[in-house]
């Protein structure tokens, strides 16, 4: 039998209920890795974690936003594996249309406590458990096409996802030392409930208006993508690969045609 890819490996994973994390958790269980599954869904994260089995998968209740929670569910994982070696850190919220003119500052302090804080304290303290055990880890992030853009979202998720590119590449100077990678996926629209919730759609209304928005057309962007994306970054495979944002958007970010007209037709 074919030695699969995350064979023997610890994951922490979180965002872990819904969408990409959810996708993720299913793909690193099937490729051997053993999980614990994170987030503040704790319903929907015990269905994930029994639908896959609880040999693989088990579900940890963590809100990113809480140091305490985040320093509990290394401990925990640590407490139930020995160690830990692949941190995905994915837990994210996007917020609500919002004008600059209108500015909502409760909210802009939600979002980067979330998804900036958030991310830092899993990274320090997964980190923290790779170096006392010498483990040479991946730490995975996950940022957007709107870290390296702006006009593709939100104000305050934009802010945000530029800031976690600087978070990657910051920790990813320091932690290079210890043998530990840290890089980022940034994905175009997936039809998630986070996408779905708002755009107050369905999933169906997201992939078409992305898909026709995307520059690569034949192929609809999904979770799994990402989840594939992230496998790599985790994997051997990706061994010498760190400090780089795996931008997984069909070319969505680097390509602007100023009318259809001008792009060129190759027969
Ligand atoms: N869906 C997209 O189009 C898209 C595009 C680019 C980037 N992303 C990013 O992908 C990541 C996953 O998003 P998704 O699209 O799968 O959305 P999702 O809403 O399906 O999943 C996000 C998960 O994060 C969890 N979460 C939110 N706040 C949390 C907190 N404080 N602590 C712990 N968990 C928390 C939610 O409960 C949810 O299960 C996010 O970081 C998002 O910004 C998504």
């Amino acid at each position: 039998m074919e030695r699969q890819r995350l064979e023997g490996k610890v994951a922490l994973i979180t965002g872990a209920a819904s969408g990409i994390g959810e996708e993720t958790v299913r793909l690193f269980a099937e490729n051997g890795a053993l999980i614990v599954a994170a987030d503040v869904q704790d319903e929907l994260g015990e269905q994930v974690a029994a639908s896959i089995g609880s040999e693989k998968v088990t579900y940890h209740h963590c809100d990113v936003r809480d140091e305490k929670q985040v320093e509990e569910t290394i401990k925990f994982t640590l407490e139930k594996y020995g160690h830990i070696d692949i941190l995905f850190s994915n837990a994210g919220i996007v917020g609500s249309f919002s004008s600059i003119l209108q500015f909502d500052f409760d909210e802009f302090d939600n979002i980067m406590a979330t998804n900036v804080r958030g991310t830092a304290a899993t990274i320090k303290y997964a980190a923290r458990a790779m170096v006392a055990k010498k483990i040479n880890g991946s730490i995975i992030c996950t940022t957007s096409v709107a870290a390296s853009i702006g006009g593709s979202d939100l104000h305050a998720y934009t802010t945000s996802k530029h800031a976690l590119v600087g978070l990657v590449r910051s920790t990813c100077s320091e932690l290079g030392a210890y043998g530990i990678r840290v890089n980022s996926i940034s994905p175009y629209a997936v039809a998630t409930p986070l996408t779905c919730k708002v755009l107050n759609v369905e999933p169906h209304e997201v992939e078409a208006h992305s898909s026709y928005e995307a520059n690569l057309k034949g192929v609809v962007l999904k979770a799994k993508h990402i989840a594939e994306a992230a496998l790599y970054l985790a994997s051997d495979e990706a061994a010498y690969i760190s400090g780089h944002i795996l931008v997984v958007d069909g070319g969505f970010s680097v390509v602007k045609r100023s009318t259809t007209s001008f792009a060129p037709v190759y027969t």
